[in-house]
């Protein structure tokens, strides 16, 4: 049977780049199903102890648990809120991690970012790259994708020397999962 790849663009605006870049980085994988998660279709509430323990887990964060249990590894990239992930990556990491601290359950995983700006998101991230080991993350290779739109464009990456960063961040992957 097929390996799953999840792909996660970690934001929730309707044209996310992030999600255009964990998509297509998805779409280089060779034999392997893909589902690409959008996280506006797992709502949560904001996390807080007291919603925890007064209702329990959302719906949203035991269905998005499901389908990390499914998975054979991750592809995620972030969007860069100042400094830090976005509030809806946030919050379900948050409720994520009250489920199963292992949130990325020792499953291979390639982390991106992108922004418009010239850092490509990577400060954002580098907080990702230090916390996730402490989730189970088996972090395989990661990178940071500057000025999206600037070298993406028609759905093609148009440097080439970004490409085949990503080419060799993509065999990496493949070999691991
Ligand atoms: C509240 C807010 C804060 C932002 N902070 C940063 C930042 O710290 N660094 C950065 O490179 N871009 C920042 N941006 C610009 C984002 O990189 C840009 O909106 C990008 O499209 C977000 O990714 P997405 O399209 O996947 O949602 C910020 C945007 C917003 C709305």
């Amino acid at each position: 049977m097929d390996k799953k790849i999840i792909t996660i663009g970690a934001s929730t605006s309707k044209n996310s780049i992030n999600k255009v870049l964990a998509e297509y980085t998805g779409g280089l994988i060779n034999g392997a199903e893909i589902i690409n998660v959008d996280l506006n279709n797992y709502e949560m509430p904001l996390f807080s102890l007291d919603v925890e323990a007064e209702n329990g887990f959302p719906k949203g964060a035991i269905q998005l648990n499901e389908l990390l249990d499914e998975a054979n590894g991750f592809i995620i990239s972030f969007a860069e809120h100042n400094g830090a992930y976005s509030a809806a990556f946030k919050n379900a990491f948050d409720w994520l991690s009250r489920i199963d601290g292992k949130v990325w359950r020792d499953k291979p995983m390639l982390l991106l970012a992108t922004s418009p700006g010239e850092r490509g998101g990577q400060t954002v991230l580098d907080i990702a790259l230090g916390r996730f080991p402490f989730n189970g993350g088996k972090i395989v290779g990661s990178m940071s994708f500057p000025s999206f739109f600037e070298n993406f464009k028609n759905g093609e990456i148009v440097n080439e020397p970004l490409k085949s960063d990503l080419l060799e961040r993509v065999k990496d992957f493949q070999q691991a999962i």
